[in-house]
C-alpha cells in the first residue's frame, strides 16, 4: 500500500475508500427521478458495468437550447470467454430494441454493450441481464474486467480445459461484497450455475481486507485484464492485457501456462510517461497453480500500484520502472516459491474463427462477421433480424470473439443450408463475401456516445476501408491479409499499437453546424497481425481524407520491395517507420 507521507491519493482512490465497497454515493441516487447521477456516484457505477454518457452528436444544439445534456448510459455485460447462449442472446437483443438505441456492440473484450439507456432504466436493465445468468458486475472499474479466453468450440481436451480455467479464475476474482445485490436486487443475489462460487484465498497477506480479501477496500489501482490463448492462435491478444495466460499443450493436453504480465494499450501523448506496452513472460506454472499465481500478480499490483497519477496506474509502469527481475522476483515472494523459467513457445498465428467449421464431435460452428462489432438492421444489412431469427430457430449456443464478430455453434450439419439461406435472406454477409482488408479490421465506437473521444472511429472506418479496397485492388493486393485497427482517441480500446496499421484519433474538429468533424489522426505501421509487436509512429495529424492516400503510397512501396511472403507489417518494421515516412503521397488534386 501507498506509504503515509507518499504522494498524495488521486480523487478516485477517495470516493473507492468513501464508497464502502461501491455502495455510497451510488444507492441514493439510483432511484432520485433525475436523468443523470454525480460525478462521484459516476465514478462508483463503472464497477457496477456502467458508464454515464451523453449524445456527443447533440451537445451543441442542446447547449445552445439552454437545455441539460441528453444522458445515456453504456450498460456492459461480462461474457467469460464469449460464451453465451441463445436466451442470453435473445435477452440482450431483447434489451437493446426494449431500452437500447436498437443496437448491440460486441466489444473487442467478447462482451455486449448496450448504448442509450435511459437513467431510469438502468436498475430493469441490469436485472434482465442477470435474470439472463449474465451480469454487469466489474464489467468496468478498478478490478479484474471481463476475462477472455479462445473461443473456438473445439472439442479436445485443450480447449475444453483453456475455457474451463478461464471460468475458474473469472469467478475467484469477481468482487465479493454484497453491493451489487444490495443496489440493484434488495440484497437477493442471483444464483448463477454458470459462475462457481468465487474460491477460498490462495495467497493470504497480512492485512487482507475482510470483504475484499483479494481486492482491498480500495480495489486495484487501474483496471486489470487477463486473457487465455494458445501460441498457434493468438485470437485474444494476450499480450495487450495485463496478465496473459499462455497455453501449453503436451501430448494434447493443456499441462500448464506461461505467464506474462504487463500488457496495456492506453497512452497520452503529451505526457511522456506513458505508453503502450506488451506484455512480457515471467514464468511458467502448471495449470494446478494458475489461480495462486494470479492471485499473486494481481496482489502485487493492488499494493505496488500507483494510487497518486492515474495515468501511471496501470501493471505495465511497475514492470517499467522495477525492470522484470525485481517484479518477478516480487510475484514470488507473493506465490510462495521461485517460478520456473516460461517454455519455448513463441506466437505463431491468430485464427479469427469465421466461416464454416468442423468441431470434432460431428457438429459445425459458423463464424459471422461484424463490422465493428455492430449488430443492427440498417438498409439492406439486416444483421439483427437475422441473428435473432437464427437464435430463436435454432436455440443453439454462440460465441463472442476478440475481433468483435459471433459464432454460431453447436451447429447441426442439416441445419447448414437453412442457416446459410436465412443469412442470404437478411442481406448477412458471410465472410467469403467480404474484402480481406475488412474482414481484419475493427474500430472502437467513440463518437457520439464515447465522452473520450476526439475523432470519428466506428462511423468512419467503414469509409476509410471503402477507399483502401479501391487502392489495395489497384496493387492486386486483395489476398493480403493486414490488420487495420482505429480508434477515436490514444486510449486505445481497439488495440491499435501492436497491428499492421494504426489509426489513432488526434485532434477533433467541428462542421459548421457544431457537430464533430472529421478531425486528424496518427498513424501508426510496423506491429504485425500476430499481435506481438508494437508498431511505430508513421505520420502524425494526418487528416481524414488523406489516411488513406498515406496508407496507398507505403502500400504501393511494400509491393515492390516485399521479400517473397513477407507480411506488410514484417515489411515496414524491416524497412524502419522512420524511413518509410519519407515515402510522399500524392498530393490532393
Ligand atoms: C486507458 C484508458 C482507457 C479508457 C479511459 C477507456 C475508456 C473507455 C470508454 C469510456 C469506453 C466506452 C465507449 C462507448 O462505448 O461509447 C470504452 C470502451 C471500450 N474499451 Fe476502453 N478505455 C481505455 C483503454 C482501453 C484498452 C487499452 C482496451 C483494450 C485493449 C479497452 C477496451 C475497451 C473495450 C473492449 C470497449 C468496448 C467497445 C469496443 O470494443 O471498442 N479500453 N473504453
Ligand atoms: S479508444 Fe478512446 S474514443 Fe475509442 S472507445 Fe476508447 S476511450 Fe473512447
Amino acid at each position: 500500500m501507498e506509504s503515509s507521507g507518499g504522494p498524495k491519493p488521486s480523487k478516485t482512490e477517495s470516493i473507492k475508500i468513501a464508497s464502502e465497497y461501491l455502495k455510497a454515493f451510488l444507492a441514493e441516487e439510483v432511484g432520485d427521478g433525475k436523468t443523470h447521477f454525480s460525478e462521484n456516484a459516476a465514478a462508483v457505477l463503472k464497477f457496477h458495468g456502467s458508464y454515464q454518457q451523453d449524445d456527443r452528436d447533440h451537445r451543441t444544439q442542446l447547449k445552445r437550447e439552454g437545455k441539460e445534456k441528453g444522458f445515456q448510459f453504456m450498460v456492459r455485460t461480462r461474457v467469460v470467454g464469449g460464451k453465451i447462449t441463445a436466451q442470453q442472446y435473445l435477452a440482450i437483443d431483447n434489451l437493446s430494441r426494449t431500452v437500447g438505441n436498437q443496437t448491440i456492440r460486441i466489444t473487442t473484450r467478447q462482451e455486449f454493450q448496450l448504448h442509450g439507456v435511459a437513467k431510469q432504466d438502468l436498475a430493469s436493465t441490469i436485472r434482465t441481464v442477470n435474470k439472463a445468468l449474465l451480469s454487469t458486475l466489474a464489467a468496468c472499474g478498478d478490478v479484474e474486467r471481463n476475462v477472455l479466453c479462445c473461443p473456438a468450440p473445439i472439442n479436445d481436451p485443450a480447449h475444453r480445459a483453456l475455457q474451463g480455467d478461464a471460468d475458474s479464475w473469472a469467478s475467484h476474482c469477481a468482487p465479493r461484497a454484497s453491493s451489487y445485490w444490495d443496489i440493484w436486487f434488495d440484497g437477493q443475489k442471483v444464483e448463477n450455475p454458470l459462475l462457481p462460487p468465487a474460491g477460498p484465498i490462495l495467497v493470504p497477506t497480512p492485512g487482507d481486507d475482510p470483504v475484499e480479501p483479494i481486492y482491498g477496500k480500495a480495489f486495484l489501482p487501474r483496471k486489470f485484464k487477463t486473457a487465455f490463448a494458445f501460441p498457434d492462435d493468438n485470437c485474444t491478444d494476450i499480450q495487450a492485457n495485463d496478465l496473459g495466460c499462455l497455453g501449453i499443450v503436451e501430448n494434447g493436453e493443456l499441462v500448464g501456462y506461461n505467464i506474462l504480465v504487463g500488457g496495456g494499450m492506453g497512452t497520452t501523448p503529451s505526457a511522456q510517461k506513458t505508453f503502450p506496452f506488451l506484455a512480457v513472460p515471467i514464468g511458467y506454472v502448471d495449470r494446478a497453480d494458475l489461480l495462486k499465481i494470479g492471485e499473486a500478480v494481481i496482489k502485487v499490483f493492488r499494493d505496488f500500484g500507483n494510487r497518486s497519477d492515474r495515468k501511471r496506474a496501470r501493471l505495465k509502469y511497475i514492470i517499467h520502472d522495477w525492470g522484470v527481475p525485481a517484479f518477478r522476483a516480487k510475484v514470488e515472494e507473493y506465490f510462495g516459491r521461485p517460478l520456473a523459467d516460461p517454455k519455448d513457445a513463441p506466437i505463431t498465428d491468430v485464427d479469427d474463427h469465421l466461416g464454416w467449421e468442423e468441431q470434432g464431435d460431428g457438429k459445425l460452428f459458423l463464424g459471422i462477421p461484424v463490422e465493428n462489432g455492430r449488430i443492427k438492421d440498417q438498409g439492406t444489412l439486416r444483421l439483427a433480424s437475422g441473428l435473432r431469427a437464427l437464435f430463436t430457430k435454432y436455440q443453439m449456443d454462440g460465441r463472442l470473439t476478440c475481433q468483435q464478430s459471433i459464432m454460431l455453434i453447436n451447429i447441426d450439419p442439416a441445419w447448414k443450408a437453412d442457416i446459410e439461406a436465412t443469412l442470404q435472406e437478411y442481406g448477412i454477409a458471410t465472410v467469403e463475401q467480404i474484402s480481406t482488408v475488412r474482414r481484419w479490421a475493427m474500430a472502437c465506437p467513440a463518437l457520439p456516445t464515447c465522452g473520450l473521444a476526439v475523432t470519428e472511429s466506428e462511423r468512419a472506418l467503414p469509409t476509410i476501408l471503402d477507399q483502401l479496397e479501391v487502392e489495395v485492388e489497384k496493387l492486386g493486393l486483395e489476398q493480403e491479409r493486414f490488420t487495420v485497427r482505429m480508434t477515436g482517441c490514444p486510449n486505445g480500446c481497439a488495440r491499435p499499437y501492436n497491428c499492421d496499421i494504426g489509426l489513432v484519433g488526434r485532434s477533433a474538429s467541428k462542421n459548421p453546424d457544431g457537430t464533430p468533424g472529421p478531425g486528424t489522426y496518427t498513424i501508426f505501421l510496423g506491429g504485425r497481425s500476430t499481435n506481438d509487436r508494437l508498431s511505430v509512429e508513421y505520420k502524425d495529424y494526418v487528416p481524414f481524407d488523406r489516411v488513406v492516400p498515406e496508407l496507398a503510397a507505403v502500400l504501393a512501396r511494400f509491393k515492390a520491395e516485399r521479400l517473397g511472403e513477407e507480411g506488410f507489417g514484417d515489411y515496414c518494421h524491416r524497412v524502419g517507420v522512420e524511413e518509410l515516412a519519407g515515402t510522399a503521397a500524392p498530393s490532393p488534386a
